[in-house]
C-alpha cells in the first residue's frame, strides 16, 4: 500500500464546490481502494490575494513542490479586475504552471455517448468523439518578455512577447507523439508559419523530432485558424493536437465544447521526470471559475472530479481505479442526471452535490 500527498487548491468561484465532491470522491478511494491519499489544502487565485496581498504565496508554492500532486479548482473573478496585474487571481495560476515546470498540458476532449446531443454540433460529427489537445504551457506569449504597457494616456503601447526556444518544442512534441503511440497514431501540430518566426522554428522542430524517432506516427502540420475551423467542421479528422501556449488555450476551449460543455472536461499538466523517479503533475478542469453561478450548488463537479481521474492515471499509474471512475460517471449521465449546464429535455437536474452523490454511488455498485 502506497500514501500519496496530495495538495488541493480550491480557489475561487465555484473551485471549492466542485473541489468539496472531489474530496468526497477521493475519501471514497481512501475507504474502498489499496492506496491511501493524504490531502491538505490552501489558497490560491483571489482567495490567498483577500488573505495575502498574493496569490500563490511561497508557503503555498512550498506545499506545491512537495506533494505527489496537485488539484487545482480555478481562479479569478471580476472583484479582483483592479487589482495589480501581478498579483491577479490568473498570476497564481501561472506561478504554479512555471515554478513546477509543468510543460505539457493533456486535455481531452471526450464526448460521453449519452452527451452528443447536448453539443452544439450534429449528433454524429460529435459521437464517438476522442480528441488529445497537447499544449504547451509554460513558454510562449504567456512568460515571454518584454510584457509590458508604457506611455500615458491616449498614447500607451502594450508588448506581449512571442518566444520559443528548440528544447522546448522539442520535449512537448515528444509527449505528443508518445501519446499518439498509445491512441490513433496520429498527430497534428498547429501553429502560423505563415506570419510567425515562432511557427517557423515550431514546424522545424516537430517535423525534425518526427523524422528522427516516431517515423511511424502520421504527422500533419496544420495551421491553427484552419485547425479551429476543421475542430467544427469535422473534429473527428483529429487524434492528437499538439500546439503552443497560446493557440492551445483557444482551440482546447472550442475542442472542450465539442463535446457538450466545458463543465466536462478535465486536464493534466505534466512536468518532466525528476532524478528521484518523480514527476510534478498538477491536474485541473479546463473551465474556469464561473463566478455567476458560484454558491448556488449549480456547478457541474464532473470535470474536477475526472481530473483526480487523470491523476490517478498519470501521477498513480492506478489506470484500473481511474477507468472506474470513468465507467461511474459514463453510467450516471447515461442514467439521465444533469447539472444545468448539460440539461436537456427529459433528464433529471441534480445539483452539485446531488451529482457528487450519483458518482459516489454508482463507485460503491463497482467496488
Ligand atoms: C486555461 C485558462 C487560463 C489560461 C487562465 C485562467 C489564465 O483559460 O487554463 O485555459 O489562459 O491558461
Ligand atoms: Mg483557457
Amino acid at each position: 500500500m502506497a500514501t500519496y500527498d496530495l495538495l488541493l487548491l480550491a480557489g475561487d468561484g465555484i473551485g471549492p464546490e466542485i473541489m468539496a465532491q472531489t474530496k468526497r470522491i477521493i475519501g471514497w478511494f481512501n475507504d474502498n481502494g489499496e492506496h491511501q491519499f493524504n490531502i491538505q489544502d490552501d489558497l490560491v487565485g483571489g482567495a490567498s490575494y483577500e488573505a495575502h496581498k498574493n496569490p500563490a504565496t511561497d508557503e503555498m508554492m512550498a506545499k506545491a513542490m512537495a506533494a505527489d500532486a496537485v488539484l487545482f479548482g480555478a481562479v479569478g473573478g471580476e472583484q479582483w479586475a483592479g487589482v495589480p496585474y501581478d498579483e491577479r487571481p490568473e498570476a497564481g495560476l501561472l506561478r504554479l504552471r512555471k515554478d513546477m515546470e509543468l510543460f505539457a498540458n493533456l486535455r481531452p476532449a471526450v464526448c460521453y455517448p449519452a452527451l452528443a446531443t447536448a453539443s452544439a454540433l450534429k449528433p454524429e460529427l460529435v459521437e464517438g468523439l476522442d480528441i488529445m489537445i497537447v499544449r504547451e504551457l509554460t513558454g510562449g506569449v504567456y512568460f515571454g518578455e518584454p510584457k509590458q504597457i508604457t506611455g500615458e494616456g491616449n498614447h500607451k503601447r502594450a508588448v506581449d512577447t512571442q518566444v520559443y526556444e528548440t528544447y522546448e518544442i522539442d520535449r512537448i512534441s515528444r509527449v505528443a507523439f508518445d501519446l499518439a503511440k498509445k491512441r490513433s497514431n496520429k498527430v497534428h501540430s498547429a501553429e502560423k508559419h505563415n506570419v510567425m518566426a515562432t511557427g517557423v522554428l515550431w514546424k522545424e522542430v516537430v517535423a525534425r523530432v518526427h523524422g528522427e524517432d516516431f517515423g511511424g506516427v502520421e504527422l500533419y502540420h496544420i495551421l491553427a485558424d484552419n485547425c479551429a475551423m476543421q475542430l467544427v467542421r469535422n473534429p473527428k479528422q483529429f487524434d492528437v493536437i499538439v500546439t503552443d501556449n497560446l493557440f492551445g488555450d483557444i482551440l482546447s476551449d472550442v475542442a472542450a465544447m465539442l463535446t457538450g460543455s466545458l463543465g466536462m472536461l478535465a486536464s493534466a499538466s505534466l512536468g518532466a521526470m525528476g532524478t528521484d523517479g518523480k514527476m510534478k503533475a498538477m491536474y485541473e478542469p479546463v473551465h474556469g471559475s464561473a463566478p455567476d453561478i458560484a454558491g448556488k450548488g449549480e456547478a457541474n463537479p464532473i470535470a474536477m472530479i475526472d481530473s483526480f481521474g487523470m491523476c490517478l492515471r498519470y501521477s498513480f499509474n492506478m489506470g484500473r481505479e481511474a477507468d472506474q471512475l470513468q465507467s461511474a460517471i459514463t453510467q450516471v449521465l447515461a442514467n439521465g442526471l444533469r447539472t444545468a449546464d448539460i440539461m436537456q429535455d427529459g433528464m433529471t437536474g441534480v445539483s452539485t452535490s446531488g451529482m457528487g452523490d450519483a458518482i459516489l454511488c454508482e463507485l460503491e455498485a463497482r467496488a
